[in-house]
């Protein structure tokens, strides 16, 4: 692989940031009590992207009136809150990522009745919505980058970033290496140079003028009032750069995003961020705050990666050193761990050789990489092995933090590595084995259902899994009821307990006088593991997978005999 370009993913993903000040005065500790108050903590998260969920008109793209006929299902799987992907206008370059009306939504997706009917049918399930909150960068089809870019007297016109001269720099910091070539591009109406840190057709936001923050407060207003409890704040650290050309480490202005999540708070006082922040372990602080001002909650990116890297090299001890380094936070925050989300894998904070790895297992062919730190598959077809995958479900639910689910993972549904970039992981779910896999009664659909291989809707779908007892849906199904009767793992304080190989995580969760152990076996072979805690001396450990006690060989001593990809749950009474 070309070193330049390893040095721009890296660069792309982990650009070390200056900051502004941050406020440091401690508030009032949070009570303990409160914790179990706090929604986000005990929360099980789905991501789906309406447009390939349901499809209620057969025209090829889901729409909310379908996405609501299918709210029992996912009430039935034990999801508390849906997250979706952005579902505005937009000319779908990038996947809605690319927002062209922050006001709207796709006509082809619903409309403003039909969302609002979609939080009271989720509300009436117990279950929340959040949405995407893509204020970096707007399409270069909205029209307030049309308006900047046609007059300088615009006032739209300092709303994005220009450069009379090609910066220096123009083709560095680029998010999406060896497809996107630069950062700054030419704009022949405007005759300047816009900054782009994503694609060339998604012009960054310039967060520094005050218009633009109010304009990102109304949008914010705008959904609040419809009843959903939240973001998912895309590219948290790319919104609050200060982009100048030269600047290897640009400024963050966390005031913006300390700003962000008070003026959301202040209209719903439970409303929560979560950010996508690929970010080194020692910035977390500034993202959560040192005593939670900041948001609430962070996808575990760097866990992430280390887990992918356990997972090949079936050795945690580098896996064990991430979970200690995203240990901190402040009680009101939380980690929110995934297995895969609807872009690539990103590896790029994984040593050279430990990259390699990965790729080696999971991505072994050029065109399962992409931007090259990453892979784009589904989590199934990577594994490969049911057995594995179990691991790695059982895994998401026993890790400290809130588990994110991406639609599709719970039937193991398969990729298209002949669609471009990260489509590969998009295609539609798939319901059944009728036509276009149930989603759609459509001639062509929007992303094309994959309808070939092992996993091809005819044999990966829900209606069959359904009725399997033994299939990925009702393992996963049971995982998230035992996690739900297990809330110490969301709230609780935990240590990984010293196993005899490095190959078993071993992790205790205790709250209040409960405690739960979690033992997850990495390798493929069989291990016999010891457990000896002082403090376990005349209590016995009640198996929740199997509900059976497991009895102490000596006192405060237990042997477990763990599987090959075997994992066990356990309460100690
Ligand atoms: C992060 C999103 O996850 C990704 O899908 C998108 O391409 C970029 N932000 C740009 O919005």
């Amino acid at each position: 692989m070309k070193k330049w370009l390893i040095f721009l993913a890296c660069l792309s993903t982990q650009l070390s940031f200056a900051q502004t000040e941050a406020p440091t005065a401690p508030p009032a500790p949070i009570p303990t009590d409160f914790v179990e108050e706090i929604w986000y903590k005990r929360a099980l998260i789905y991501n789906l992207d309406v447009k390939v969920f349901k499809d209620s008109d057969g025209d090829g793209m889901g729409d909310f009136k379908g996405l609501i006929q299918q709210l029992d299902y996912l009430k039935d799987l034990g999801i508390t809150v849906i997250w979706l992907s952005p579902f505005h206008p937009s000319p779908l370059e990038d996947d809605g990522y690319d927002v062209a009306d922050f006001y709207k939504i796709d006509p082809r997706v619903g409309t403003d009745a039909d969302f609002k009917q979609l939080i009271e049918e989720c509300n009436k399930r117990e279950m929340r919505v959040i949405i995407d909150l893509v204020i970096n960068h707007t399409s270069n089809q909205h029209p307030w980058y049309q308006a900047a870019r046609k007059d300088k007297n615009s006032p739209y016109r300092s709303w994005y970033v220009w450069s009379k001269e090609r910066p220096k720099d123009a083709d560095e910091g680029m998010v999406f290496p060896g497809v996107q070539k630069e950062t700054w591009t030419y704009d022949s109406l405007a005759q300047e140079y816009y900054f782009h840190r994503f694609y060339d057709f998604q012009p960054d936001l310039n967060a520094q003028n005050s218009d633009v923050q109010v304009e990102i407060r109304k949008i914010v207003k705008h959904w609040l009032d419809f009843g959903i409890s939240g973001f998912r704040l895309d590219a948290v650290p790319f919104y609050m750069e200060i982009p100048q050309s030269g600047m290897k480490n640009p400024m963050l202005q966390f005031d913006l995003l300390y700003g962000l999540r008070q003026y959301i708070q202040w209209h719903k006082a439970d409303a929560a961020v979560l950010g996508e922040a690929n970010v080194d372990p020692k910035e977390t602080d500034k993202f959560l705050g040192k005593y939670g001002e900041g948001i609430q909650m962070m996808f575990n990116f760097y866990g992430n990666q280390y887990l992918f890297s356990a997972l090949a090299s079936e050795n945690i001890e580098t896996f064990k050193k991430a979970l200690t380094e995203t240990r901190d936070h402040s009680p009101a925050n939380q980690w929110a761990w995934f297995l895969r989300n609807h872009d690539e894998i990103d590896l790029g904070r994984l040593s050279n050789e430990a990259r390699e790895e990965v790729y080696s297992k999971f991505g072994p062919k050029e065109n399962m990489r992409l931007y090259d730190r990453g892979i784009r598959r589904r989590l199934a077809p990577m594994l490969g092995n049911r057995k594995q995958i179990d691991l790695a479900y059982s895994l998401l639910f026993a890790l400290p933090g809130t588990p994110s689910l991406r639609y599709g993972e719970e039937i193991g549904m398969g990729d298209d590595l002949s669609l471009k970039e990260r489509n590969s992981v998009r295609t539609p779910m798939q319901w059944n084995t009728q036509k276009n896999a149930g989603f759609s009664t459509a001639a062509k659909t929007f992303h094309p259902v994959i309808s070939q291989g092992d996993y091809a809707y005819q044999k990966v779908n829900v209606a069959t899994q359904e009725k399997d007892q033994k299939s990925l849906l009702n393992t996963i199904k049971k995982f998230i009821k035992i996690r739900s009767e297990c809330p110490e793992i969301g709230w609780g304080e935990w240590t990984i307990l010293p196993a005899t190989t490095s190959t078993v995580l071993v992790m205790q969760y205790k709250w209040k006088d409960k405690s739960i152990v979690v033992a997850h076996n990495f390798s493929k072979e069989k291990q016999n593991i010891q457990l000896r805690m002082a403090e376990w001396k005349g209590k016995s450990l009640q198996d929740l997978l199997n509900e059976k006690t497991v009895k102490p060989v000596a006192e405060g001593s237990y042997s477990l005999a763990m599987d090959g990809y075997g994992f066990q749950w356990f309460r100690l009474n």
